[in-house]
């Protein structure tokens, strides 16, 4: 991959920059600005190296149809970039050929500027037209933002510390699994929480109520017996009253519904907490929009003040930790979701691939 730094004599030219500026949004306002926050470096490198202008290329949402009104507002607001040089395209989902990587739709993308920055780790498991193929017409580049997630996730999966622990919540088992099956081999620890815990329970054995869990096992059964798995043994369920009580995982009935990890069981998440030396943590243990979720904030402190590199990733973990103001508390904290753990099943990304 070349880096923008690499770039020469570019003055007068237009550059096209794949951001991702696919941030949440209530009521017209960003609820959470980490991506647009991390995009700037590049952005202000390439106007004092002396661009004519930088056409900024973003998704909203999944289907296009969000206006960027509240993004290109806080984007300017926060970088202070004046406005006569920079431009947004529009929603680029809005366009069929985005998603079908519809080669026509990428040369006219292509046709907007004079080379390509690719400064969006976050889209990178996409192959769609402005993130893989756009590169096929231009001169293309690797933005910041994408070199220091290629730089701090690679760490993770090649040549880890040890002992090496892994957090691993959130819910979407289908998409963790291959993550799960490949760090039982690196890792030395993996804790489970989130919605993959009512999984991991129900495979046991365990009464999980109305807990939220996937309807295929994925193989489940293969890997439950593996000692580098911890399955936490206490569990915060929410009742039929609606009051919330810490069980073991033994006492939980069917009416319960499973919400987040016990206290008791955080306590011992500690203990590896504070002797690990790298830590990868992707998705929230609880479910806080539900009510529970408590434990995230305070396993996230935990973390916070160890001496362990920590590696956080994945959108739910992120807002939260900007919520927080802890972000710079952590060595690494990943712009990305999916690609994160699709970066971290497969060492590399379609959109990365493009590059090279
Ligand atoms: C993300 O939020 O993970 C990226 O912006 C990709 O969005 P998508 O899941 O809609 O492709």
């Amino acid at each position: 991959m070349k880096s923008i730094k690499s770039l020469k004599n570019i003055k007068g030219k237009t550059a096209l920059v794949r951001v991702d500026f696919n941030v949440p949004i209530k009521n017209g306002k960003v609820l959470d600005d980490f991506r647009i926050k991390k995009a700037i470096p590049a952005i202000d490198f390439l106007l004092k190296k002396g661009v004519k202008k930088i056409i900024l290329i973003t998704h909203l949402g999944s289907d296009g149809t969000e206006s960027l009104g509240p993004v290109i507002k806080d984007f300017f607001k926060i970088s202070k970039f004046s406005k006569t040089q920079i431009e947004f395209f529009e929603n680029v989902r809005k366009y069929k050929g985005e998603e079908k990587n519809d080669p026509k739709f990428a040369r006219e993308l292509a046709g907007l500027g004079d080379f390509y920055v690719n400064d969006a780790f976050s889209v990178c498991h996409r192959p769609h037209a402005s993130v893989v193929s756009i590169p096929k017409y231009l001169p293309s580049y690797a933005g910041f933002q994408l070199e220091e997630e290629i730089k701090n996730l690679s760490k993770v999966v090649k040549n880890p510390k040890h002992p090496f622990l892994f957090i691993l919540g959130g819910a979407k088992f289908s998409t963790k699994m291959p993550l799960i099956k490949k760090y039982l081999k690196i890792a030395d620890k993996i804790f489970i929480g989130g919605a993959l815990l009512n999984d991991f329970l129900k495979a046991k054995g365990f009464e999980v109520g109305v807990s939220l869990v996937d309807e295929k096992s994925y193989g489940i059964e293969k890997i439950i017996k593996n000692h580098s798995l911890i399955i936490p043994e206490f569990v915060l369920v929410k009742n039929t009253a609606g009051k919330f009580i810490e069980k073991n995982v033994q006492d939980v009935l069917k009416t319960d519904n499973i919400l987040d990890v016990g206290e008791k069981s955080i306590k011992e998440l500690d203990i590896l907490i504070k002797k690990a030396k790298l830590i990868l943590w992707n998705g929230p243990l609880g479910k806080y929009e539900a009510g529970g979720g408590g434990t995230t904030k305070k396993v996230l402190k935990m973390v916070a003040s160890s001496k362990a590199e920590s590696i956080i990733g994945g959108g739910d973990t992120v807002t939260l930790i900007s919520e927080m103001k802890m972000e710079k508390k952590f060595s690494f904290v990943s712009t990305g979701g999916g690609a994160t753990l699709d970066y971290l099943a497969n060492g590399t990304l379609p959109g990365i691939k493009a590059l090279k």
